[in-house]
């Protein structure tokens, strides 16, 4: 079957939902094609829209933002082999400020700790699911994650390489079919109709399996348990039209997730790929949520490939043109750690607190012209658009907000799963008018979740 979306602007859009409030939300600029971003908010995010903070770190795409230095420089690959037991080295996302050192992980939504063996990757009613990422990049490499997947119409597990132009190698696995991986890739967010390949596994909910990718300059393979599943050569995704390689290239990030292709704001090829929409009283949901398990992921770096001319250091990679191709990566020694929540790759040292009254930073943060800060808890709502668009980049404008949860950069905490924030910013498609917090999660429920994934992970 061919689809007639990108599925990865489907993943973003969803990630963009919010809230559609009463009041009158502020404006979001929006960024893509010919479409950047303007000097105050100079960052334009993976979802499209314009912000300060972390609208600059991971995700922020250099060829829609104000300028080259507006996006910060990304932490280069480390290799390493996470254990992902306990949230320790997860920052939920309205904490992180691109210190890489301190921190391997960024969260959005509500990861759990499960028993000290893995972390569950939540999905309750009125929320988007969560997303976790890496805060170092990686620029080729074998890449693997140990995961069980989720279950049910609508709801979608997902392992993916992601860069900041769009380039993605993904796993996907869409919870009505469980005996298939979803293999695919993508150059720039180009939708290439024939990319999608399933490659067969036995019950990805029941048997916990090891995914990875091969990712090398001139060949890219999927494996899992070991085994290799798909080879895609670079010389075979040659495009005669734009004279390139449409072949993944640019520094990446690790990203997993769990999250509703199924709701009704999708669109219609999203939520007949994913099998339909998501039923929130499903027997599948245990303690008021869906749920995915990750337990450790691998990443070993290849080296700089041959011919790489653009070594400036080791400490960062950004690009030195808005082209995004593999010619136009750097490395160097840049600073990745903001001040603030209000500064930008332009003005690094940027902080309300350190420079600005006390007073005058309260008014800045309740006023309408607040920048965003932090994507995906305030973004705005082009899922509408999910179906349509090749590159949520250039998606529709933002039509949902919730000003509550903007800027606010210090309440957030991911211990015991407990954070609700997320939740609060975000809701399900179908309810269009005011929304209902997210359903807690607590550490209690946590708990209660061992006797079941003891069984699980024991398969
Ligand atoms: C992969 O499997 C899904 C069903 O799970 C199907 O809808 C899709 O068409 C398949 N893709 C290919 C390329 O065969
Ligand atoms: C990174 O550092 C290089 C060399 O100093 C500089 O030219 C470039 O603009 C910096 N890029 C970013 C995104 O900070
Ligand atoms: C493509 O590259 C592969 C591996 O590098 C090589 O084996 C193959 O012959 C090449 N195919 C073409 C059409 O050049
Ligand atoms: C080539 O690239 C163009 C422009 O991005 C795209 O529309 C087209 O589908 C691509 N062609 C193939 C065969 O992938
Ligand atoms: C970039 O890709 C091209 C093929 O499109 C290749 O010839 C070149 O060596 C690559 N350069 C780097 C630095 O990887
Ligand atoms: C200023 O500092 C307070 C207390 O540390 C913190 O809660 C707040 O988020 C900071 N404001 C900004 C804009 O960083």
């Amino acid at each position: 079957m061919k689809h007639t979306y990108s599925l990865s602007a489907a993943l973003a859009a969803t990630f963009s939902l919010t809230l559609a409030q009463s009041a009158a939300p502020p404006t979001i600029p929006t960024c893509g094609v010919n479409n950047l971003c303007g000097k105050d908010t100079p960052c334009c995010s993976q979802y499209g829209q314009c912000g300060v903070g972390a609208y600059c770190l991971g995700g922020c795409d250099p060829r829609y933002s104000y300028d080259l230095q507006s996006c910060v420089a990304a932490p280069v690959c480390k290799s390493s082999d996470y254990k992902l037991t306990s949230l320790d080295d997860v920052q939920q996302n309205n904490v992180y400020l691109g210190d890489s050192s301190n921190t391997n992980w960024v969260s959005s939504g509500t990861p759990v700790v499960y028993n000290n063996q893995a972390v569950l990757l939540t999905m309750a009613p009125d929320t988007v699911g969560t997303l976790l990422m890496s805060t170092h990049y990686v620029w080729y490499g074998q890449i693997s994650a140990t995961m069980t997947t989720s279950q049910g119409a609508g709801v979608v597990t997902a392992f993916i390489l992601m860069s900041d132009v769009h380039d993605e190698i993904d796993f996907e696995f869409v919870g009505v079919d469980l005996e298939h991986a979803q293999s695919n890739y993508y150059f720039q967010g180009i939708t290439d109709y024939d990319n999608e390949q399933n490659l067969t596994v036995s019950n990805t909910v029941s048997n916990t399996h090891t995914y990875m990718v091969d990712w090398q300059p001139d060949a890219l393979t999927w494996y899992i348990d070991g085994k290799a599943m798909r080879t895609k050569n670079r010389n075979e995704t040659w495009n005669a039209t734009t004279q390139q390689y449409h072949y993944p290239q640019s520094p990446s990030r690790v990203q997993l997730s769990l999250w509703p292709a199924g709701l009704s704001k999708n669109g219609q090829g999203t939520i007949d790929w994913s099998g339909g929409l998501v039923d929130w009283s499903s027997p599948y949901m245990q303690n008021g949520y869906y749920y995915a398990s990750v337990s450790e992921v691998k990443v070993n770096c290849y080296n700089p490939p041959s011919g790489f001319a653009n070594n400036n250091g080791n400490k960062a990679y950004y690009y030195d043109s808005t082209f995004g191709t593999n010619d136009t990566v750097c490395t160097g020694n840049n600073n990745t750690v903001l001040a603030s929540f209000f500064a930008t790759g332009d003005n690094m040292k940027e902080d309300p607190n350190a420079s600005a009254s006390a007073s005058a930073k309260t008014s800045a943060a309740t006023a309408s012209a607040t920048p965003q800060t932090v994507p995906g808890i305030a973004g705005g709502g082009n899922a509408g658009n999910a179906g349509s668009t090749t590159d949520t980049s250039s998606g529709s404008s933002g039509s949902g907000n919730n000003p509550g949860t903007n800027g606010d950069t210090g309440s957030g905490s991911n211990q015991g799963g407990g954070n609700t924030q997320f939740s609060q910013g975000v809701t399900q498609g179908s309810s269009s008018s005011q929304a209902a917090p997210g359903t807690k999660v607590t550490t209690g429920s946590a708990i209660a979740l061992v006797g079941f994934f003891v069984a699980c992970l024991m398969l």
